[in-house]
């Protein structure tokens, strides 16, 4: 069996891809850029010893590339590629900019998702891989009414930001690339921690809400007679019966391991999308909840001009950065998914399992710390 090659494996989505792939015995490469702080390899190394630790068994270590998706050739070396034409016979392509705002085409997230993917697809070439898994995402549906199917991508759909737009590209390249035998694509809808430990090591969509709202009372919060503190601040420019669709990380690396795992399920694309949406209202009420609150309105922030404190300042411009997130999401049939991992239920995000994720994003200060490595793991050609 030949490896295959995981981009993005540092991410939310990509660590717990790289512990249920290494789990099924996936011979793993993963690609791997340097943190400000961090080798490739200590990061990778720190990622593994996470898991170990969390699960109490050890885990292989993949083999380790040190790149960047931006760069041609991901700035592998020619033996680096030339191990990779050897050794690796599919990519998953999991790396992405969750940048909802961009400057413009030569920014994120166009940067990475589409530069990044032809980046990808030109290393494939190179590499003579020919199989490709792609991640993208439900929201490449856009701002549509109704039921969206897997099969179906460019629908003369508007899109609600940047980031949607960029992977439709991403997946247009994909599908349409010649030098490709097989092309699975995954959408998963908005991912957040996992649904049984509420682990998460990356903080996006609904963590950027309820991390601001934390902030804020932390610094502007008094209580009132009610032992709770009043959030009337506090506008989600978002209408209450509106639906939003989550799905915890540790369901969506199932199907896509089971998917991997299984070739008679290659070629095909997956909603990996909950059965049952939840209502922008039970996304208030556990804001609510975990940060002792009461209050949060609905509609547009308003603003308050004079002695207008910084943390609301800086609420209400992320707030204009995610106004695109806050919408009535569409209905994303999901039969492909059905049919391929019956066996795989999504959990459903209901107030117990979201509270305790946003306890735990809490009790872990919205980060989250490695344990300390002192042998890094071996990079190639390193
Ligand atoms: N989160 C969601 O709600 C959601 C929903 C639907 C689809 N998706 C898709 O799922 C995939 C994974 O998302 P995620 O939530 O796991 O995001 P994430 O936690 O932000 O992880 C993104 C990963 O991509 C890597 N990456 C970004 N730019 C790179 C570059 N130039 N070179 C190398 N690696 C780079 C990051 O590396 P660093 O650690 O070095 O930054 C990180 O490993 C993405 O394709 C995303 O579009 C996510």
């Amino acid at each position: 069996m030949g490896y295959l090659l995981l981009t993005g494996a540092t991410g939310l989505l990509g660590r717990y891809l790289m512990r249920d792939l290494l789990t099924a015995g996936v011979p793993l490469a993963v690609l791997v850029r340097r943190s400000r702080r961090k080798t490739p390899g200590a990061r990778v190394e720190a990622a593994i010893r996470s898991w170990e630790e969390m699960e109490g068994r050890t885990f292989e270590r993949p083999v380790v590339l040190e790149g960047d998706i931006t760069q041609p050739d991901f700035g592998l070396t020619p033996d680096q590629t030339k191990w990779a034409a050897e050794n690796v016979n599919a990519m998953l392509h999991n790396a992405a900019s969750l940048s909802f705002v961009s400057t413009g085409r030569h920014a994120e997230p166009w940067r990475s998702n589409v530069d990044g993917t032809k980046h990808a697809l030109e290393f494939c070439r190179q590499a003579n891989i020919r199989k490709m898994f792609q991640v993208s995402t439900a929201y490449v549906s856009g701002i549509r009414d109704g039921r969206v199917y897997e099969h179906e991508l460019r629908t003369g759909q508007e899109f609600a930001n940047p980031y949607e737009e960029s992977k439709v590209e991403a997946e247009e390249l994909v599908r349409d690339c010649k030098h490709l035998d097989s092309v699975t694509v995954f959408r998963p809808a908005i991912i957040i921690g996992d649904s049984k430990s509420g682990v998460t090591f990356t903080y996006h969509n609904y963590y950027v809400m309820l991390e601001l709202a934390h902030k804020l009372t932390e610094q502007l919060g008094s209580q009132d007679f009610t032992g709770r503190g009043v959030a009337n601040y506090i506008n989600l420019d978002a209408k209450s019966e509106w639906n939003k669709n989550l799905v915890p990380v540790d369901w969506v690396s199932a199907v896509m391991s089971h998917v991997i795992t299984h070739p008679e399920h290659h070629g095909q694309t997956y909603h990996l999308t909950p059965r049952l949406p939840i209502s922008v209202r039970l996304m208030r009420d556990v804001i609510e909840q975990v940060n002792n609150l009461y209050g949060i309105n609905f509609g547009k922030p308003v603003k308050i001009e004079n002695n207008q404190s910084l943390a609301l300042e800086l609420f209400h411009s992320h707030s204009e950065v995610y106004s695109s997130y806050w919408r009535a999401d569409s209905i994303f049939d999901s039969t492909n998914t059905q049919r391929a991992a019956p066996h795989l239920i999504c959990p459903h995000v209901d107030r117990d399992m979201l509270v305790r994720l946003s306890e735990a994003a809490i009790e872990n200060k919205f980060g989250w710390k490695d344990p300390v490595v002192d042998e890094p793991a071996k990079v190639l050609g390193a």
